[in-house]
């Protein structure tokens, strides 16, 4: 049976329960709206704990003024279902004014492989991301945190705030869990029209066009991006925001791509902003 606790309190004093049995915890943080993405980090969760927490808070300091937050997809009751389902012990579920209390001025502030890519389009938003996640960590005191591949600044971020901030846990990456036809899952997909699912198709066709090419012997960077601009233009209905083809440490450009190179993109397809990476 899964527990469901909405305050800090009280997942603080069960938590405490289990450490007393030196329970190993492990934490999935989410934003709700789960798909199969999510449960993949359940289950390596499983695999590494004895108690798995997940946390479903759709945080509001990452989300810029224009942004989706008043529209993202929230049903606690089918998130519930589904962690339970998947083997998930306690599902914190907190309320924002449980989360930010007092007059929430303070923040984590990210590193300088945030102001690239998407912190250079969503301002402040890894901020908000770090805030949030150093706050689960004191909350939960996680042994092992799991986070996806699929939002991989994020996980870069998270790694030197782990590294800086001297963080006691350590953390696991699963790889992108995607559907039949390679779209990479999100929570946001279930905005895409039709058409838009279709078309949207084209970032994860991209990128296995770079890899394709790495496959062949092809290094240079440029090359690389020509071939994924080219994809690009066949789906003109798609605009792409940045194609990045990095190192995996600091996220900065190269020339020549290496084993570990990072090729990330993000597009809008309609209204709706999606991205994908893969590593060569
Ligand atoms: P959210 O978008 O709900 O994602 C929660 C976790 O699931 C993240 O670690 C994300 O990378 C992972 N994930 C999402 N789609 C995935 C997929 N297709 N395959 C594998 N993993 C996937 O990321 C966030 O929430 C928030 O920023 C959060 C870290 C919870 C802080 O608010």
């Amino acid at each position: 049976m899964m527990d469901v606790l909405r305050s800090i309190a009280q997942i603080r004093q069960r938590l405490e329960r289990e450490r007393r049995h030196n329970a190993r915890i492990a934490l999935v943080p989410t934003m709700g709206a789960l798909h199969e993405g999510h449960l993949a980090l359940v289950d390596a969760a499983r695999r590494r704990a004895d108690v798995v927490v997940m946390s479903v808070f759709v945080n509001p300091l990452q989300f810029g003024p224009n942004e989706d937050l008043a529209r993202y997809p929230r049903d606690l009751p089918r998130d519930q279902a589904l962690a339970e389902g998947r083997g998930v012990d306690l599902l914190f579920a907190p309320e924002a004014g449980e989360m930010y209390r007092g007059d929430g001025g303070t923040r984590v502030i990210a590193g300088d492989a945030a102001t690239r890519w998407e912190g250079a389009i969503r301002p402040g938003h890894f901020d908000g991301v770090l805030t949030v996640v150093a706050k689960l960590f004191h909350i939960i005191e996680p042994d092992v945190a799991i986070f996806g591949q699929k939002d991989i600044q994020q996980v870069t971020l998270i790694r030197s705030m782990v590294r800086d901030l001297d963080c006691p846990v350590e953390l696991e990456i699963v790889a992108t869990v995607r559907e039949p036809d390679g779209l990479a899952m999100s929570s946001r997909n279930v905005y895409l029209s039709a058409t838009e699912r279709g078309d949207a198709l084209v970032l994860s066709r991209a990128l296995d066009a770079a890899q394709a090419a790495t496959r062949r012997g092809e290094t240079g960077a440029e090359r690389i991006r020509g071939i994924i601009e080219a994809a690009f233009a066949a789906v003109p209905a798609v605009r792409p925001d940045y194609i990045a083809i990095v190192d995996p440490d600091r996220l900065a450009p190269v020339d020549t791509v290496r084993p570990g190179t990072i090729v990330a993109v993000a597009a809008r397809v309609g209204a709706t902003r999606l991205i994908d990476n893969a590593i060569l």
